[in-house]
């Protein structure tokens, strides 16, 4: 079965001072999008940078992810490291992901520049930063899903698919 890790990336949530919003969020829209029969490996971590790398590294090493999603973190806040700790694992960025992301956003909401959100790939498995508000959880994937079949297909992972009012897109096999 394809797993998708889900990191929530808060010291508040995380310390238990407010509710995690950000992981049943992430996993109720998976349910709703991705149609391949997956299971989501969720954890729950405080803003540290060396903690969120190895997390990172965790789900896709010894818990197997093609797809890593984390959400929080993305901002300019100095506790904010989600993007570094990323791009500290991924062997690659691609950079299109954060471009769509911040644009389609900034028409819903200005301080969307404020997000720093990237993803890159690690081996066989896409890693993908999302801001921490639920609702920009779902606006970000709209935009990017369509991208994320092809692209696992590309470095290796198993094959996913989603919804169709999504519009994948993929080649038509020759
Ligand atoms: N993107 C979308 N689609 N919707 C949003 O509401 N909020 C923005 C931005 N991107 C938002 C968004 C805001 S207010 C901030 S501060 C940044 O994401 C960073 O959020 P984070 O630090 O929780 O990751």
């Amino acid at each position: 079965m394809v797993r998708i890790g889900v990191i929530a990336v808060s010291d508040r949530a995380s310390a238990g001072q407010y509710e995690d919003r950000g992981t049943p969020a992430l996993v109720s829209y998976l349910a709703r999008t991705v149609t391949t029969e997956h299971e989501c490996v969720c954890r729950l971590i405080p803003d540290e940078e060396d903690l969120i790398s190895s997390t990172i590294i965790e789900l896709v090493e010894a818990e197997g992810c093609c797809l890593v999603l984390t959400t929080g973190g993305t901002g300019p806040a100095p506790r904010d490291v989600t993007p570094e700790a990323t791009e500290a694992v991924c062997d690659r960025i691609i950079p299109g992901f954060g471009e769509l992301m911040r644009r389609i956003s900034h028409a819903i909401i200005p301080t969307a520049i404020l997000s720093r959100q990237l993803a890159g790939t690690r081996g066989a498995s896409l890693i993908i930063n999302l801001p921490g508000n639920p609702k920009a959880i779902a606006e970000c994937l709209d935009a990017v899903l369509p991208a994320v079949p092809d692209c696992i297909d590309l470095i290796g992972g198993p094959r996913i698919d989603v919804i169709e009012s999504l519009q994948a897109w993929r080649p038509p096999p020759s």
